[in-house]
């Protein structure tokens, strides 16, 4: 299939791209570079063999995102293109919506002028809020916590109006659990500008000696050991769900997933296992909770395994190798020179 990705630089992006041109499909990127690298082309390139083709462009902006569908007889849509933050989505509420809700009508609409009838939209287990009930089903209550998990739910519901109103439009929205990990090769992670929001990159940047110490945020939870618990999955699993989710776009109607694996994983668990794959200490600190926090939260997956034969392969270890190996190849993230990744390979 030719596929228009947005958001194509960013970090589940990329490694679906790779995970796509291996499987033969065609791929145009679309990225503005508000939060990724252009040196991520080309390490797809290095890993694919091919250099898709790219555009930066914004996907607010109709008269280049309707030049690159003139340009392309695009057959699907995958649409990651988005802000993430949540912290960041309660200052720039505005810029969120307009980001992420706006930008989303926008690619519809142009899709609809030139009738491209497939789409899958990268949703959120945050839409589901703080969980009553757990493991979270696809049916579990939606009550998004944050600007950020509104701009989702609304973009769910947008394209859910679009497909009733058009019998012909198949759209899949895959709610991501906690995506982490890295390309197995060491050449392509997670490389987030400033101060990591998230555990994992935070704790990968203290073992390499970047940051002093990771800030526990709470550790009177009731959970087993009193820390936050989450369902982390393999940014590599994530992309094989994509993959997969292809295959519904011959199949009208509006599709949702849960993508997790479905257990979880504490805050002091995955310290545990990053000192143990690394070999390098983690000092941290007990903080008080982090305002919006939830005690656990994972996913049943049970659906996806159904319906798309889909079911996540890599377990903590590989997340956290393959995590450490990026960073480790990496230590500036995409800013590291070729040379210096050369050498280390
Ligand atoms: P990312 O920031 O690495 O990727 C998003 C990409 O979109 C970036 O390259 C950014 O430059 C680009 N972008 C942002 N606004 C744009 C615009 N208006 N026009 C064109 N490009 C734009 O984030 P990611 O972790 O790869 O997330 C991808 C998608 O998955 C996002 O929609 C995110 O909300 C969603 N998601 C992420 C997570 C997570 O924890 N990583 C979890 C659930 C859902
Ligand atoms: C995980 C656990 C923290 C950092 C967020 C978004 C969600 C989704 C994924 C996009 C929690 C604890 C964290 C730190 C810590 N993104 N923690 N110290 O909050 O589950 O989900 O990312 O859709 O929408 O909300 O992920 O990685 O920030 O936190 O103790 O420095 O680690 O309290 O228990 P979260 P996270």
């Amino acid at each position: 299939m030719n596929i228009l990705v947005t958001g194509g630089t960013g970090y589940i992006a990329s490694h679906t791209a790779v995970k796509l041109l291996a499987a033969g499909h065609q791929l145009v990127l679309v990225d503005n570079l508000a939060n990724s690298n252009i040196a991520v082309l080309d390490r797809i390139a290095l890993l694919s063999g091919q250099k898709p083709h790219f555009y930066q462009a914004d996907i607010g902006n109709y008269a280049a995102l309707s030049a690159i569908f003139t340009a392309h007889q695009i057959d699907a849509v995958i649409h990651f293109a988005g802000l993430k933050a949540v912290g960041e989505s309660a200052q720039k509420p505005l810029h969120y919506y307009r980001e992420n809700v706006a930008g989303s009508l926008q690619l519809l609409e142009v899709m609809q002028e030139f009738a491209v009838k497939s789409l899958i939209f990268s949703s959120s287990a945050t839409v589901y809020g703080d969980p009553r009930e757990l493991p979270l089903t696809e049916q579990s209550p939606i009550q998004p916590q944050s600007v950020y998990g509104r701009t989702k739910w609304m973009v769910e519901q947008i394209i859910a109006d679009h497909c009733s109103a058009d019998p012909s439009f198949s759209a899949v929205c895959l709610r991501y659990f906690n995506p982490v990990g890295a390309h197995p090769s060491g050449l392509m992670g997670e490389d987030p500008n400033g101060i990591p929001n998230n555990l994992l990159p935070f704790i990968s940047q203290v073992a390499i000696g970047r940051r002093e110490q990771l800030s526990v945020f709470g550790n009177d939870y009731p959970t087993a050991d009193g820390t936050g618990v989450r369902d982390y999955i393999h940014v590599q699993d994530l992309a094989e769900g994509h993959r997969l989710a292809l295959k519904l776009t011959n199949n009208p109607g509006c599709h949702r997933f849960n993508l997790g694996t479905g257990s979880g994983v504490s805050v002091l668990e995955m310290v545990d296992a990053f000192r143990a794959v690394s070999g390098h200490p983690v000092p941290l600190i007990i903080c008080p909770r982090r305002t919006g926090d939830v005690a656990a939260c994972y996913a049943d997956a049970a659906k996806a395994q159904h319906e798309l034969g889909w079911q996540a392969q890599l377990n903590l270890t590989d997340m956290v190798a393959d995590t450490w190996r990026w960073q480790h190849l990496n230590p500036q993230g995409y800013q590291t020179p070729p040379a210096k990744l050369k050498e280390k390979l």
